[in-house]
């Protein structure tokens, strides 16, 4: 199977103006009086050309916008790329993070074998410099990607990789940029890594397959491991959840659980924390049936599981001081004599009963059992992250997603991840009025509440699954596609979650209570 784009990403101590690249990318506040010294010396070294543009009115500096000037003689680049970075006091590390992605999008666009990026010099000393160096790989990853392992004609319009350098004259900088690189290589790595699992299709990717990858990714990392429960064992469990859902279809659901123990002696004193990720890796709705229309959108309801994978994975390969579980509940949601049917009332790992009323709402159906397993296990800390409700869609459109919780400050600890990484998050309620909606009259709970408000009975449902533990809920269906490519990335699977859940371990690991 063809690689995606390789992505080679890396320091140098150089003058702008002195960088040998086919691309040369810095950037300009839509608001900035002048430019950087660093960059004024390039443009004086251009006769001007950089000022010329922006007098032109040709480029302003504001966001998502972008222009090419080109080199001479003077100068190491062959093209300059002037990415707007949109007015200075909004700016955020986001905001490197986005013009890196944009100038990593229009260099595989262009076919640009060698990309140097001097983004982080209009900050100042603003933000860290660690931080821009994480935000501009994650960035690299991110807009460098696409999704093209199945096109075998032509060379599907891009060159096989990219090699990137993150560039400062001042060698002390570059220690500090290097720092966040590195960290940056790791979670944009795997975020390229989930979209990649997310965007194959049913056909490619069933639950047997997801687990072999899991188990593969457990080689890769020191403290990894990896356990598969098959539908044997599932049923031994008593995992009733995962395989009601999995019954219809012939690819067998798989329960997937990484480990992930650092090899630090105070792991034993560290919370125990629990990821767990929806993976419906194709979801019809079953005997409840979804319309057609889009439904091939469904082989990314196995988004959220994907993420957790590729976060526990970058836990272990950054060797982040946390004791960790990434629990992954697996099946295929197919009708067919033998689904499970809308009536039944299914036993659920916890002991709780489930009425199903509609088998379209399966992922608190696996979800559930997977929760259940997290509390058996003592994790202290549950976030799960799911393709849970078009009604989450509906609420925040597709920007953000929910967030849900049962403990304020976890909640507050996921929203500044989301600060931190660019990864949005909104948050809703899911209490009592919701719980109480959730209740059948034939058993424990029912899997469907009333008209309105099903993001937020969704996660009512769920968070009586979480017994004692901190529990938070992020809902991602509005966020797990990207429907049409942005200045930012390219279309499909958006890898949502993958960063937030990685900055939120990163900062566990240093210590925030
Ligand atoms: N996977 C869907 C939710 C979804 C919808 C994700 C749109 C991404 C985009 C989920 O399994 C589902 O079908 N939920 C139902 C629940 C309902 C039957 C209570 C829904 O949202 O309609
Ligand atoms: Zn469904
Ligand atoms: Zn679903």
């Amino acid at each position: 199977m063809k690689e995606i784009i390789n992505v080679e990403i890396k320091t140098q101590a150089v003058d702008l103006s002195k960088c040998e690249t086919d691309m040369l990318a810095i950037g300009r506040f839509s608001d900035a009086k002048k430019p950087d010294k660093t960059i004024s010396e390039l443009d004086s070294k251009l006769g001007g050309a950089i000022e010329q543009v922006i007098k032109l009115g040709d480029f302003k500096g504001k966001d998502r916008t972008s222009a090419v000037v080109y080199g001479n003689a003077n100068i190491g680049a062959r093209r300059v790329l002037l990415v707007g970075l949109g007015e200075e006091k909004k700016a955020t590390v986001d905001t490197v993070r986005k013009a890196a992605a944009l100038a990593a999008n229009r260099a595989v666009e262009m076919k640009v074998k060698n990309l140097a990026m001097a983004l982080h010099r209009p900050f100042g000393g603003r933000f860290d410099l660690s931080a821009m160096g994480r935000a501009m790989a994650e960035g690299t990853y991110c807009g460098s990607y696409r999704y093209d392992e199945f096109v075998t004609e032509g060379e599907n319009g891009r060159l096989g990789g990219i090699s990137v350098e993150l560039i400062e004259s001042d060698s002390a900088k570059i220690k500090e940029l290097q720092e966040g690189l590195s960290s940056g290589v790791v979670t944009g790595k795997a975020h390229s890594y989930a979209r990649t699992i997310a965007n194959r299709p049913g056909n490619v990717i069933n639950p047997a397959k997801l687990a072999e990858l899991a188990k593969e990714t457990a080689k890769k990392a020191a403290g990894l491991s990896c356990t598969v429960f098959d539908e044997k064992e599932l049923a031994a469990q008593g995992m009733g959840g995962v395989l009601a859902v999995g019954s219809g279809s012939q690819n067998k659901p798989r329960f997937i659980i990484l480990r992930y123990k650092p090899a630090n002696k105070a792991a034993g004193k560290l919370p125990t924390i629990g990821l767990v990720g929806k993976a419906i890796t194709f979801d019809s709705g079953g005997i409840s049936i979804k319309p057609s229309a889009n439904m091939d959108e469904m082989k990314l309801d196995k988004s959220g599981g994907t993420a957790v994978l590729a976060a526990v994975q970058a836990a272990a390969e950054l060797k982040l001081p946390v004791n960790l579980y990434g629990i992954v509940p697996a099946a295929e949601n197919l009708p067919s004599g033998t689904s499970y049917r809308p009536g039944d009332i299914i036993t659920t790992f916890s002991g709780k009963t489930v009425e199903v009323q509609n088998t379209d709402a399966e992922g608190r159906m696996i979800l559930c059992d997977a929760i259940s397993y997290a509390v058996k296990q003592k994790c202290e800390i549950i976030i799960d992250i799911a393709t849970l409700t078009g009604a989450c869609m509906v609420a925040l459109g597709q920007y953000m997603a929910g967030l849900m919780g049962n403990d304020e400050k976890l909640i507050k600890q996921l929203q500044e991840a989301a600060e931190e990484s660019g990864e949005k998050v909104w948050p809703m309620p899911c209490g009592e009025e919701y719980a109480k909606e959730m209740k059948s009259k034939i058993a424990d709970l029912k899997n469907v509440g009333s008209k309105w408000g099903g993001a937020c009975t969704g996660a009512a449902f769920l968070r009586q699954f979480a017994g004692e533990a901190k529990w938070a809920h992020l809902d991602i269906a509005g966020v797990d596609m990207i429907e049409k490519s942005t200045e930012f990335s390219a279309e499909g699977a958006s890898g949502f979650g993958v960063r937030l859940l990685t900055t939120y371990l990163m900062n566990k690991g240093k210590n925030r209570k």
